[in-house]
């Protein structure tokens, strides 16, 4: 981890960024399923930040040194230590060993910092990267490889007239925090609208959300139809043909584009009004074309009745007394409370996830990975005031695109989200949180704890 000036665009002077291997986002890793890697992950930081801290967010206290990183493999099966517990954060001149096993299938993953109370500054300055992961499933099919794959790390920042990133703030000197930022400049790839020349043929592309707290909507400016192949943890059963996809911060997509029908055409990547990208598509090479795959990899459902335990969790958002600012918080505790959900190693829970709030929340829980059950609307208002839990219609089962294995899950107002979640891998003391990185920032954010199973 180290400064680095990166050109974001032809017309704008280098940007300071903090990057990983000398690069915004940080170099693509690129592993393989069941084979483990160590990394080392040395922080040669500036020792002052420049962006602005909240020093009354919790752990980012004046007693604690203005700069601290520690890495997460975010969707990573990694070992309590190994994880990158928010608090387990290094200062510059200090390094940390981080084995991953990769017992996991294959999948696109990312890794940013998640420092205690900073983290949405530290990945706003360019803490992040992709992580990929293959297996032998993925290779049986026929799907595009490089360079006709490509991952497309998608994220918004302020700039100066400079140049420079701005980072927003409240207003109050010594409580910058807010509680989200929204930009109006769109990165891919650490770059400023960037075309990419392309072949009339199908590609691959690698889609991470790595905004702070925005959600993208995705389209293509000529309405084109695209396939999506997996979700966070994965391949789905089969691809989803869609014209627009919806990824919240932290989810990620494996999409298959066809360009074939395109030749000698300009086409947008676009979110809402705005523009991504562009793909000029040329002519065609040599190489084989790919065919669009029927079946991708079977995704077992788990099924309701495995779960032992069921948790109603809410997600609240509140105006705090004392601060005179909002509170986001997970089952309206904050962080330094003692742990309340503790599953047991390799059991099954279903999580619901109440949303109290008028936002929606992309929900993460580290180590695993989860199915979504299904979402129901029901009266916020009137639990709220009365606590009566009035549900609203039946419950929706998750879209095709989102039928496959999570690690994220957008839980929108009013509704109750349900997962079920397998807690497997290893013991010990992990988060879950909201991805907004602001609301994480004050506290949406709680320890869990995976329990050895009693008399084992
Ligand atoms: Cu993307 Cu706690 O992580
Ligand atoms: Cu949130």
């Amino acid at each position: 981890m180290s400064e680095v000036l990166c050109k974001v665009h032809r017309d704008v002077p280098p940007t300071r960024f903090w990057g990983y291997g000398g690069s915004f986002p940080g170099p693509t890793i690129e592993t393989r399923a069941r084979q483990g890697i160590v990394v080392e992950w040395a922080n040669q930081l500036p020792a002052r930040h420049f962006l602005p801290i909240d020093h009354t967010l919790c752990g980012a206290g004046r007693d604690r040194p203005d700069v601290r990183a520690v890495v997460h493999v975010h969707g990573a099966k990694a070992s309590p230590e190994n994880d990158g517990y928010p608090e387990d954060w290094t200062t510059p001149g200090r390094s940390s060993l981080f084995h991953y096993p990769n017992q996991q299938d294959a999948t696109a993953l990312w890794y940013h910092d998640h420092a205690m109370g900073i983290e949405r500054l530290n990945q706003y300055a360019g803490l992040l990267g992709v992580y990929l992961i293959r297996d032998a499933a993925e290779d049986a099919l026929d799907l595009p490889r490089a360079p006709h794959e490509l991952p497309l790390v998608l994220c918004d920042r302020l700039f100066g007239q400079d140049g420079q990133l701005r980072y927003s703030t409240s207003g109050a000197p010594d409580a910058p925090w807010i509680s989200e930022i929204t930009c109006d400049a769109h990165l891919v790839n650490g770059k400023l609208y960037p075309y990419l020349d392309v072949e009339p043929r199908r590609y691959r592309f690698r889609v991470v959300n790595a905004s702070n707290s925005r959600f993208y909507d995705l389209s293509l400016s000529n309405g084109g139809t695209f396939h999506q192949i997996g979700t966070d943890q994965g391949l789905l059963p089969a691809p989803v043909a869609l014209t627009a996809l919806t990824l919240a911060p932290a989810e990620r997509a494996d999409l298959l584009v066809d360009f074939g029908a395109a030749r000698g055409q300009k086409i947008l990547l676009k979110s809402q009004s705005f523009e991504l990208m562009q793909f000029r598509v040329g002519t065609l090479t040599g190489a084989r074309a790919t065919k669009l795959p029927t079946k991708l990899r079977p995704v077992r459902k788990i099924p309701e009745s495995a779960a032992a335990k069921t948790r109603t969790l809410t997600l609240n958002e509140y105006h705090d007394p004392q601060t005179h600012r909002m509170l986001m918080l997970l089952n309206a505790k904050r962080w330094h409370e003692p742990v309340t959900e503790k599953p047991e190693l390799d059991s099954v829970e279903i999580w619901k996830l109440m949303n109290l709030t008028e936002d929606s929340h992309p929900i993460h829980l580290h180590l695993v990975r989860f199915q979504i059950l299904d979402r129901q609307l029901f009266d916020a208002d009137e639990y709220n005031t009365s606590g009566k839990l009035e549900l609203v219609r039946a419950p929706m089962p998750p879209p095709p695109n989102e039928a496959g294995w999570k690690d994220t899950v957008r839980v929108d107002p009013g509704t109750i989200t349900r997962i079920i979640v397998k807690f497997e891998g290893y013991a010990g003391r992990y988060v879950w949180h909201c991805h907004l990185l602001e609301h994480a920032a004050n506290e949406m954010m709680r320890p869990f704890e995976v329990v050895a199973r009693r008399g084992t």
